[in-house]
């Protein structure tokens, strides 16, 4: 394997504070550092002047859809489109079909992604057999088979029984439960957010109280048993972050994550009945955005995820009630993220931070998210004052639904290393071979 150099970027990497310019030294598939190492032969440079150097990005939460709906995306298709997004780890939901609620289909996708993959694949378990809600899994038998967390994503878990016995079974497991917080009898037909805008457009709406009654009650379970760990998926309410925040203080065990779309866009993306901006839980309004921005920034909520949830052409592009939920974005996470940055909203080590080391603490796995010595060589570089338009004909994701098709970001992903591999570069960062001395 070549060795690589990333020269004179801005390296930023939270787990160690460190923030300055330098170089990194990658070799045998691993971060090696800088410092005094004889460049060997077939040495190859990236020259990052200018650009910011950091730890790949880990998502904790997105959908891959193999095996059962490779129409929407394959495991080939949507790393090349995590790493076009600058994910050097992805961990991939379990509503697929068949579901992953079995030790073979754990199996399959470790084995499919060490055949297809471009970047690491983390698979989580279903909560529940087939996710009907009824029955839990076998846990243990998953997580040896290579799960990394539980959830019964697309759907909550309903049943308040099941939901206390997963997250009793999280104390001996050790892996965390995530739970998609809606209550389904107030959230049932509904298509936006209940506010101004669906009112106007004539869309049955989802009150936040549909999360937060779930939030408060898996944050009540949780609070009966010490040890267990609850995630909270995508919050996107105020009132969530309020009620997660109260039982951080009284140490409820409990971790949260949000997406770039629930902090960044609201419920007007749905005007014009634009059913890329149909996502379940839905943007909600500049209010629930502000929250979640202080939320973050003063970590009850952990970190960011994606919840890359690509669909085909026909599922969006039918009536609003007919359309399914979800957003395709790997690959503009980090520019709308950055939109933060630029506003003053989030500092860049801080947006960092929630996008490596924050993330890669859930994740019992050989050193993440960190530029260490010995660590995996995960690399992200970035120009954070880049400009681009948004353009879905270049995704390498097979799902081209997002409302922000056609928009301008600032801040794009130049190249993303994994395992000491380029794995993906913009047209404008090139490769050379090491000549002379360093
Ligand atoms: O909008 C969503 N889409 N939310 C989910 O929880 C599931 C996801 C999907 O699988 O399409």
């Amino acid at each position: 394997m070549k060795s690589l150099l990333i020269r004179n970027g801005r390296l930023i990497d939270p787990s160690q504070n460190l923030d300055k310019i330098g170089d990194l030294f990658i070799s045998e598939g691993k971060i090696y550092g800088v410092e005094d190492a004889a460049p060997p032969p077939d040495l190859q440079v990236l020259d990052a002047e200018g650009l910011i150097v950091c730890p790949g990005f880990i998502d904790f939460h997105c959908h891959l859809r193999q095996p059962g709906d490779e129409a929407k995306e394959t495991i080939a298709t949507g790393t090349r489109a995590a790493a076009r997004g600058g994910f050097t780890t992805v961990c991939c939901m379990p509503n697929t079909n068949p579901p992953l609620d079995n030790p073979q289909v754990i199996d399959y996708i470790l084995r499919e992604a060490a055949r297809e993959a471009v970047v690491r694949v983390l698979p989580i378990g279903s909560i529940s057999r087939g996710r009907q809600g009824k029955e839990l899994t076998d846990m243990g038998k998953l997580a040896a088979a290579g799960a990394v967390a539980f959830s019964d994503d697309g759907t909550p878990v309903s049943s308040s029984p099941l939901m206390y016995q997963a997250l009793d079974c999280s104390r001996t497991v050790g892996l965390p439960i995530i739970d998609h917080c809606e209550d389904i009898t107030l959230s049932q037909g509904g298509q936006i957010h209940e506010g101004r805008v669906s009112l106007e457009l004539g869309l049955q709406g989802i009150p936040s109280a549909a999360e937060e009654n779930m939030v408060a009650r898996n944050l009540a379970l949780a609070r009966q048993l010490p040890g267990s760990h609850l995630h909270i998926a995508h919050v996107s309410t105020e009132g969530s972050v309020e009620l997660i925040r109260r039982a951080r203080e009284k140490g409820v065990s409990v971790t949260a994550e949000v997406t770039p779309h629930h902090l960044t866009l609201t419920d007007e993306a749905a005007r014009g009945y634009n059913t890329d901006a149909k996502v379940s839980p839905p943007l909600r309004t500049a209010r629930d955005n502000q929250a979640l921005i202080r939320g973050l920034r003063e970590g009850v909520i952990d970190f960011i995820v994606t919840d890359h949830a690509p669909h085909a052409e026909a599922d969006k592009r039918c009536a609003f009630n007919l359309a399914a939920s979800g957003i395709s974005n790997f690959e503009t996470a980090l520019g709308s993220l950055m939109g933060l940055v630029h506003a003053g909203q989030l500092t860049l080590n801080m947006l960092i931070a929630r996008l490596t080391a924050d993330p890669a603490k859930i994740l019992r796995h050989e050193k993440l998210g960190t530029l260490q010595r010995g660590a995996p060589g995960d690399i992200t570089i970035f120009d954070p004052a880049k400009e681009w338009p948004v353009d879905t004909g270049n995704f390498a994701s097979k799902g081209k639904n997002t409302p922000l098709a056609g928009t301008v970001l600032k801040g794009k992903v130049m190249a993303t290393i994994y395992g000491g591999k380029l794995v993906y570069q913009d047209g404008a960062i090139k490769l050379t071979a090491f000549q002379g001395n360093r």
